[in-house]
């Protein structure tokens, strides 16, 4: 559908009328005392128009604020069972709707989406089981590993205090004091840290999760959605340019090759690691920061997701949306993962002060293939979808009860508490896998990954953080340190 099509009028009979539905006699001027004189109170239109704009924005996302999003399908192309009994995923051929909103992290509502910053990958299946998010990035992997230094993190990734605007200092002074952002960082400033487009990138789930089967057995599992349009990037140049003259690239693209019918999909893949392995695995598999390379678990083709319709009214549908790590359903759980435990309380505490405590019900929002049916009531707009229904349980009026089954399988803990770092396995260390991606680079890869990270660094400054964050590189790879530390130096002179 083209979008002159959407542009409809709200009704196609009656005359223009107040929120309240009252005729409106004239909406060109206002009402006076006398003709050229001071406005009347009594003009509740003029009031109710006025009111009513100033309360036009909620709260945007405090990270991932600009974004796009397109409703689509997803389609089991193999059969999963014997990992898990999530009902979405029961069957060949079964299909499943979903939303999915792309982003990118650091930039505000109206920032331009060809910028060098991960790009969000949030999917929600509306499953018969009840909703299902995997809220994820276009990149395998996270710049930190515990959630406890996110909010620091993005500061640095966000307007200084004082300067109101991003610094180079403050980004390169957080990355240089945390190592396990090396990888990240290296994944950033490479080749694909600027996609051509939302249709020209992978998305991932990143974390690891868990999946149960009908027998109680656990697997971990990573997510992934290789693009079936190509991976397409941008240059620095090019996108500098195309931010400048179409800063709503990224939006426009999916809008328009949705329209035209040209749907964009991905090949959904799963690693999955039997639970066993985990403890004994060379790389701790819960550390946000590493892969599992393929040739340890190789990808395993699950399924297909195509887009194919817009929404029709962005706020309602793509500012309102929400998504969350702990929407869960049957046979999906979370994993250890420091940095999972700490988004699944993030996400629905953002969604409750930005969105209001009724967001889970809006219509984007709301299960699509089942309904909701808690004992939660009331709060601000809520709509009475309960209508008489007695509002707690156990109750003798045949309201709806619990399953008695967990949705995923308890797993076994040890030691004490304490705020310890997430256990180190064999081969761990910060800056490995940083390294082993430097290494898999052509040479020209590693010419533009090392002019673009050198034309950031460069803007630091004092030396000292400039200097600290090269030695990461330097750790990750000796060629890959010395050569951006002579990038830096020509062009810092
Ligand atoms: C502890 C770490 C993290 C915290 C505390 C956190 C917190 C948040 C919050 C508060 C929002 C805004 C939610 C809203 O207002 O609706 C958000 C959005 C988002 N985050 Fe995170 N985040 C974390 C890490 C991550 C990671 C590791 C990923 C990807 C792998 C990620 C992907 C996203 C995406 C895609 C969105 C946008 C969702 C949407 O489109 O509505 N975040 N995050």
């Amino acid at each position: 559908m083209t979008q002159e099509a959407h542009v409809s009028v709200q009704s196609s009979t009656g005359p223009l009328t107040t929120e309240a539905g009252a005729p409106v006699a004239d909406n060109q001027n206002s009402e006076t005392a006398g003709i050229g004189g001071p406005g009347l109170i009594q003009d509740q239109l003029l009031m109710e128009k006025l009111a009513h704009f100033n309360r036009e924005r909620i709260p945007e996302r405090v990270v991932h604020a600009r974004g796009a999003g397109a409703y689509g399908t997803f389609t089991v192309t193999a059969d999963v069972t014997r990992y898990t009994r999530a009902k979405f995923l029961s069957e060949v051929g079964k299909q499943t709707e979903t939303f999915l909103r792309f982003s990118t992290v650091a930039g505000n509502l109206g920032s331009a989406d060809a910028v060098r910053d991960p790009r969000g990958f949030a999917l929600k299946f509306y499953t018969e089981e009840g909703n299902y998010d995997l809220v994820g990035n276009n990149t395998p992997v996270f710049f930190i590993k515990d959630a406890i230094k996110f909010p620091d993190f993005i500061h640095t990734q966000k307007r200084d205090p004082y300067t109101g605007s991003q610094e180079a200092d403050n980004v390169w002074d957080f990355w240089g004091l945390s190592p396990e952002s090396t990888h990240q960082v290296t994944w950033l400033f490479g080749d694909r840290g600027i996609p051509a487009s939302y249709r020209h990138m992978d998305g991932f789930g990143s974390h690891t999760y868990q999946w149960n089967n009908e027998a109680g057995e656990v697997f971990w599992v990573k997510y992934h959605f290789k693009t079936d349009q190509g991976i397409k990037c941008l240059t620095q140049p090019e996108a500098d340019k195309l931010a400048g003259e179409d800063p709503d690239s990224h939006q426009r693209d999916l809008r328009e090759s949705i329209e035209r019918g040209e749907f964009p999909s991905w090949t959904v893949q799963v690693q999955i690691m039997p639970a066993a392995d985990a403890a004994t695995y060379r790389f701790n598999p819960f550390d946000l920061t590493k892969v599992w390379p393929h040739a340890d678990y190789p990808p395993i083709e699950i399924g297909k997701l195509e887009l194919n319709r817009n929404p029709e009214n962005v706020f309602a549908e793509v500012e309102q949306s929400i998504f969350s790590p702990h929407h869960f359903v049957p046979g999906i759980g979370p994993s250890p993962d420091k940095m999972l435990q700490g988004r699944l309380f993030a996400y629905g505490d953002a969604h409750r002060y930005r969105v209001g405590i009724n967001a889970d019900h809006l219509p984007v929002n709301r299960p699509h293939a089942t309904e909701a049916r808690s004992h939660g009531r009331d709060g601000a707009l809520y709509d009475g979808r309960h209508g008489g229904a007695k509002n707690y349980e156990p109750n003798s009026f045949g309201g709806p009860v619990e399953t008695g089954r967990a949705m995923w399988q308890p797993i076994a803990v040890s030691g004490t508490t304490g705020e310890s770092e997430a256990p180190s396995h064999a081969e761990d260390n910060d800056y490995v896998q940083a390294g082993n991606l430097y290494r898999l680079m052509t040479e020209e890869e590693k010419e533009r990954l090392v002019g673009n990270l050198a034309g950031f660094i460069s803007k630091v400054s004092r030396d000292d953080i400039a200097q600290r964050a090269i030695e990461n590189f330097r750790k990750a790879d000796p060629d890959y340190g010395k050569r951006l530390e002579a990038a830096v130096q020509a062009l810092r002179g």
